[in-house]
């Protein structure tokens, strides 16, 4: 499967979705939550503003949210495959149950401008056919002064053992532990999202060139992870 395939990403990405949040603890260690929980400490929602998780699929970001704010009220989770939005439902349902989760594209969400005081998009960027439209209707539908918090994976430009490590990682780990699932070629799909993955520092620049007024950049997990630090 090739990035920038829409179609082919959601069909994806629903066939993972009853096995995405445990493959996720593997081949994390459980540290996802961990550098999701960092961003949520930075970007400090607070009860009562109203939040949007691009890209939610299980939804685990969504309610990590709504345990930080202590209220599922006024928090959107969107996802382009329902096969992911059929588990975050099942997940919120007890405690979570005012989340609403919208099955649509993060590139044109159909929802009102200048609605969010808050947007999260983790492990999504890499995904979408393009990170530059993907920040346009970021900044479209949030608030002047509203902040957004991008995680993913690090791309590296030149040559370097951070990067090495990220190839052996992904080809050597993931792949193979995937492969025990008959997950391999789904999972191999990740080394392909960040070849054309823009580095943090032109993430900056394109969320500039949309009309972000300030765009930071910060490394986690010895730079193997970023978080991309905007406002509106
Ligand atoms: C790697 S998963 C990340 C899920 C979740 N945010 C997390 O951190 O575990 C990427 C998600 O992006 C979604 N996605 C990819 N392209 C999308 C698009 N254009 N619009 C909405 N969702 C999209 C996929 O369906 C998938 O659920």
């Amino acid at each position: 499967m090739r990035p920038g395939n829409t179609k082919a990403v959601e069909e994806m990405f629903n066939s993972i979705s009853s096995k995405y949040d445990f493959l996720n603890d593997i081949f994390s260690f459980g540290l996802h939550r961990f550098w999701k929980r960092r961003l949520l400490d930075i970007l400090n929602p607070s009860f009562g503003e109203k939040w949007i998780d691009l890209c939610c699929g299980t939804g685990d970001m969504s309610i990590l949210l709504a345990r930080y704010m202590k209220s599922s009220e006024n928090i959107t989770g969107i996802d382009s495959a329902s096969q992911a939005l059929l588990v975050a439902k099942e997940r919120s349902k007890q405690n979570y149950s005012s989340i609403e989760w919208i099955n649509g594209d993060a590139l044109q969400t159909d929802l009102p401008s200048d609605q969010f005081d808050g947007l999260l998009m983790s492990y999504g960027l890499r995904n979408l056919s393009s990170s530059y439209e993907g920040f346009r209707e970021a900044l479209r539908i949030l608030k002047p002064g509203g902040r957004a918090g991008i995680l993913d994976f690090r791309s590296f430009e030149g040559p370097s053992i951070q990067r090495l490590f990220q190839e052996i990682y992904l080809s050597f780990y993931v792949v193979p532990i995937a492969s025990l699932f008959g997950l391999g070629k789904e999972y191999s799909y990740i080394k392909k999202s960040l070849v054309n993955f823009p580095s943090g520092e032109k993430q900056i620049h394109l969320a500039l060139s949309v009309g972000f007024k300030k765009a930071k950049y910060k490394t986690l997990a010895k730079g193997q992870m970023g978080i991309l630090l905007l406002e509106a």
